[in-house]
């Protein structure tokens, strides 16, 4: 049974109640979405060949503390690091490293900045130089399944039907979805309620309902979906080493539709719009 609350009533995760936020939570949600929108924008030049993921982990830290935020991933769950840095066939939660970014990898960096207790979730693709035209095509297919995720994201409409809009997406281009991470609720939290499946039955999961806020975080594969976790208990890879993509925003429910919380101020969110512009 799902049930909804008041957002300010509610200090701790609970199993099946979401919490609905009134206006001071969207407000927070815009402040920390932007600057972590923005964050995102800064260490684009630095996702390059010969650089590693260490310094976007630098660079992420260091806009943070001057801004007046934290990371949140910094002590979750023993994880050190500002950013996960996904690099070709690992499907997210890869860790900042020395090792140098190469010509044709693509990269996923993920944020999520705390400021004033609220957390700006977000994640981009970065193509390191020129990428492969299958990589392209990865890229384009995810940022559309984020779209059409988006665009399902409305009072009346299920998290079933954000599911099922990208799951469509995917597989009308042969590429498939990622099971094991979903997208979730936050806000004063980092992980709440709901979990947003990244694919599924239209009609299925909670009712959408103004005042929920949560990300859509959709992983397309271009093999099968299947995933397994390396040894350092963090790296998710495709089993079959095949290349996956991640793009995500934090969004929240309007009388309408939604808001996207963590868009780029310099429209920097697709690298491959941007690119061409
Ligand atoms: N930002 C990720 C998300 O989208 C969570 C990363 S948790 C970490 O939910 F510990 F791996 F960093
Ligand atoms: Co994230
Ligand atoms: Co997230």
């Amino acid at each position: 049974m799902i049930t909804y609350v008041d957002a300010t009533a509610k200090a701790r995760r609970t199993a099946g109640v979401i919490p609905l936020h009134g206006s001071e939570g969207f407000e927070g949600m815009r402040r920390a979405g932007t600057l972590t929108a923005r964050a995102l924008d800064e260490i684009t030049p630095f996702v390059e060949a010969g650089v590693p993921t260490s310094t976007i982990d630098r660079v992420a830290y260091e806009f943070a503390r001057d801004h007046g935020a934290v990371p949140a991933t910094i002590f979750y769950k023993g994880y050190r690091h500002s950013v996960c840095t996904s690099i070709n066939h690992v499907v997210c939660h890869g860790i900042p490293d020395e090792r140098p970014l190469r010509e044709g990898d693509i990269v996923n960096v993920d944020l999520t900045l705390v400021l004033d207790g609220w957390h700006g979730d977000s994640s981009r693709m970065y193509p390191v130089g020129e990428i492969s035209r299958k990589a392209e095509r990865l890229i384009e297919v995810t940022y559309a399944g984020l779209e059409a995720g988006i665009a399902a994201a409305r009072p009346g409409n299920t998290t079933g039907d954000i599911g099922a809009a990208i799951q469509a997406v995917a597989e009308a281009e042969r590429m498939s979805v990622v099971r094991d991470f979903v997208g979730h609720g936050l806000g004063r939290l980092f992980h709440d309620e709901p979990n947003i499946l990244h694919f599924g039955t239209p009609g299925s999961g909670a009712e959408l309902k103004p005042g929920m806020i949560f990300t859509i975080e959709p992983m397309i594969n271009l093999g099968r979906p299947h995933v397994k976790i390396l040894s350092d208990g963090w790296t998710a890879v495709t089993r079959d080493r095949t290349l996956s993509a991640q793009c995500e925003h934090s969004i929240g429910i309007t009388e309408t539709g939604c808001e996207i919380f963590t868009l780029s101020p310099a429209g920097l969110f697709n690298p491959l719009a941007s690119r061409s512009a």
